[in-house]
C-alpha cells in the first residue's frame, strides 16, 4: 500500500484491476456538495442556476445532491422539487426527539424534505467528539427516516504516516454499521483528512486501492447488496481531478466540499459529465 508508482505503472495497476474483475458499478454516480457552514438566503441564485443548467444539458447517469446547512434545507428542497437535484443535511441527532438542546433530528431534516444526510464526516468527528458507536446510532436514525446515509471514513495524516490507514478504516466501517443498517440507503465517502481543504489528492492508485478495501470490507458484510453501495472519494476534488478519479473502479462519485460552493466551479465540475 502507498507504493510509489511512476504515471506508466499507475496506469498498468488500474488496467490490471480491470482485467481480473473490479469492474465499475452500474449504479449512478453521486456528485455530492457538502456546503458545511457556508451559505445564506442570498444562495438561493446558486440553486435556481444549478436547477437551470442541469435542465439545459444532459447529464449522463449523474445525480447531484447539495447539502447546505439546515437553515436552508426548506428553501433549496421546495426550489428543486421538479428538478432532479437532491438536498439533504450534513448531520443529524443520535436521538428520535426531546430535551437535547441544539440538535436536529432526522425526522425534521424529512419533513423538510431532506432525502439524504451526511454522517461521521471527519470535521464533527474532530470538533465535536464524535465516535464511531455515536455515529452507527445516527445512521440507524437517519434510515429509520428513510434517508439515505452518507457514512464519511478516513485516516488522519498520522494515520497514513504509520501505515495504519486501512485499520482506521476497517474499524471505522465495522464499527459504525452494526445494527438493522440498510445497505440500499447506504453510501460511504473516502475522505483522507489530510486531503481536505488542503489541495493534496492521494494518487489515483492509493484511491482505487483504498476504494477496492472499502468495497470487500462491505461485501463481506452485506454480500451481494455490497454492490448498491456507492464509494465517493472526498478531499480537494476539483474540475480537474473530477474526471480520473470518478473513472476508477470502485468509485463512484465524489463528496466535494470548497468547489461546490461556487456555481462556476460545480458547473465545470459536472459539464466533464454531459
Ligand atoms: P474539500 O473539497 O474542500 O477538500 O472538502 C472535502 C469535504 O470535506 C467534503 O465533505
Amino acid at each position: 500500500m502507498y507504493l510509489l508508482v511512476t504515471k506508466t505503472q499507475e496506469i498498468a495497476y488500474i488496467k490490471i484491476f480491470k482485467i481480473i474483475g473490479l469492474n465499475k458499478m452500474t449504479n449512478k454516480l453521486l456528485i455530492a456538495g457538502n456546503w458545511k457552514m457556508n451559505g445564506n438566503k442570498k444562495d438561493i441564485s446558486f440553486i435556481k442556476g444549478l436547477s437551470k443548467f442541469i435542465s439545459n444539458n444532459k447529464l449522463k447517469n449523474i445525480e447531484v445532491l447539495i447539502c447546505p446547512p439546515f437553515t436552508l434545507i426548506d428553501k433549496f428542497s421546495s426550489l428543486t422539487s421538479r428538478s432532479p437535484i437532491n438536498i439533504g443535511a450534513q448531520d443529524c441527532s443520535s436521538n428520535d426527539s426531546g430535551a437535547y438542546t441544539g440538535e436536529i433530528s432526522a425526522s425534521m431534516i424529512k419533513d423538510f424534505n431532506g432525502k439524504y444526510c451526511i454522517i461521521g464526516h471527519s470535521e464533527r468527528r474532530i470538533y465535536h467528539n464524535e465516535t464511531n458507536n455515536l455515529i452507527n446510532n445516527k445512521i440507524l436514525q437517519a434510515q429509520e427516516e428513510n434517508l439515505r446515509t452518507i457514512l464519511c471514513v478516513g485516516e488522519t495524516l498520522s494515520d497514513r504516516k504509520n501505515k495504519r490507514t486501512l485499520r482506521v478504516l476497517g474499524n471505522q466501517i465495522k464499527s459504525s454499521l452494526k445494527g438493522k443498517i440498510n445497505p440500499n440507503q447506504l453510501d460511504i465517502a473516502y475522505e483522507p483528512v489530510w486531503a481536505i481543504g488542503t489541495g493534496l489528492v492521494p494518487s489515483n492508485y492509493d484511491i482505487e486501492e483504498i476504494h477496492n478495501f472499502i468495497f470487500n470490507k462491505l461485501k463481506k458484510i452485506y454480500g451481494n447488496r455490497a454492490k448498491n453501495i456507492r464509494i465517493l472519494y472526498g478531499g480537494s476534488v476539483n474540475s480537474n481531478n473530477i474526471s480520473s478519479i470518478s473513472s476508477l473502479n470502485n468509485v463512484s462519485g465524489a463528496l466535494i466540499g470548497g468547489a461546490s460552493l461556487k456555481i462556476g466551479d460545480m458547473k465545470s465540475i459536472l459539464k466533464q459529465f454531459i
